[in-house]
């Protein structure tokens, strides 16, 4: 049986990544991990603190719980990578490296969460290649893209088992987003039950590639498991599933809360996201690996309304509060 550790567990992806892959493999055998003692009713245990800027903290834990398997996936995100550049270099880039390094050492398996956010503006909008241009204007695309290439190497070089998606923006229920560009995609459900309006940060026709949250486990789950013969490209995958603009999301939202309205009030994240794709071509990791997802736009809107309906009452004001986040009340 694996023993499975999870860098970044507090996050969004996290979170359900974990109970996911306990699901699979015993919840003994997933060993969650963060940077901070997690809150008391989080259902975290097993659970680590682990810095994975420290390759000591890595290499312990790995030794301590006999770890084979590491899905990486501790980071900062793109909107808090431009308040805390030097942050976001330190822990996205120095914290795979020192993954990679113990991979090397240790023989494990990896994830590495990659982004859309490798891609920016002189990259193709429509269905952008796996092979194009890679030009990103944030510090966390700059980080993904060297994560990539770092992951590539290792890979080449040391014959280290890893293997990345390049996950586009990630729609769930269960946990907020951290600090990210396509966050609006998750405070507009929030807000749409709990106050009926909300304040969203990108202009009404950006439109960006979304996944959903079980979407997006299965992606990384169907990589991991996949046969080795099948992964033929090392640095990351292109992964989607649908793209939509702001307005389309409202309006599907309206399908189903007539009286549902949005404000636009575009800040410095519209600049991330008009730097980014609006649909990505996946036919790789389709062809390589059998990649395929299940959640359009209508499904995610009804999934989601259903899931946060029971809940809506008793968190009501904060996500208001939150739909005009400047940068600095995202940092941690
Ligand atoms: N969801 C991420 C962000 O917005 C993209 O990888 O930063």
């Amino acid at each position: 049986m694996h023993k499975i550790l999870v860098t970044g567990s507090e996050g969004q992806l996290g979170s359900d990544l974990v109970v996911a892959l306990r699901h699979v493999y015993g919840v003994n055998n997933v060993i969650a991990s963060g940077w901070r003692t997690p809150p008391q009713n989080a259902k975290t245990s097993p659970y680590a603190i682990v810095d994975v800027t420290d390759s000591a903290s890595i290499t312990a834990i790995i030794q301590d719980y006999q770890i084979d398997t590491v899905y990486h996936l501790a980071g900062i995100l793109s909107a808090k990578g431009e308040q805390h550049p030097d942050r976001c270099w330190d822990v996205n880039i120095n914290g795979l490296r020192n993954v990679l390094e113990a991979a090397k050492i240790f023989k494990l398996h990896v994830f590495f969460s990659s982004s859309i956010a490798v891609f920016g503006p002189h990259t193709p909008k429509l269905d952008t290649p796996q092979i194009t241009v890679e030009d990103p204007s944030t510090m966390y695309g700059i980080t993904k893209v060297t994560g990539e290439l770092l992951c590539q190497y290792y890979a080449q070089r040391f014959g280290v088992d890893v293997r990345s998606l390049r996950l586009p923006g990630i729609i769930s229920h269960t946990s907020p987003p951290g600090g990210g560009t396509t966050d609006f995609a998750v405070e507009i459900f929030h807000a749409a039950l709990q106050t009926g309006t909300y304040t969203c940060f990108v202009r009404p026709e950006t439109r960006l590639p979304m996944m959903y949250m079980p979407d997006a486990i299965r992606a990384m789950l169907g990589i991991m498991q996949a046969d080795t013969s099948k992964i033929k490209i090392r640095s990351s995958y292109n992964v989607a599933a649908v793209s939509f603009s702001a307005e389309e999301l409202v309006a599907e939202i309206q399908t189903h809360l007539p009286h549902f309205t949005c404000r636009y009030a575009p800040d410095f994240r519209q600049a991330i996201a008009d730097s980014w794709p609006a649909v990505i071509d996946d036919s790789k990791a389709r062809a390589d690996w059998g990649w395929q997802h299940q959640y359009d736009l209508a499904t995610i809107v009804t999934d989601m309304l259903q899931a946060l309906k029971p809940s809506s009452v008793k968190d009501s004001c904060h996500h208001e509060e939150n739909s005009n986040l400047s940068v600095s009340s995202t940092i941690r």
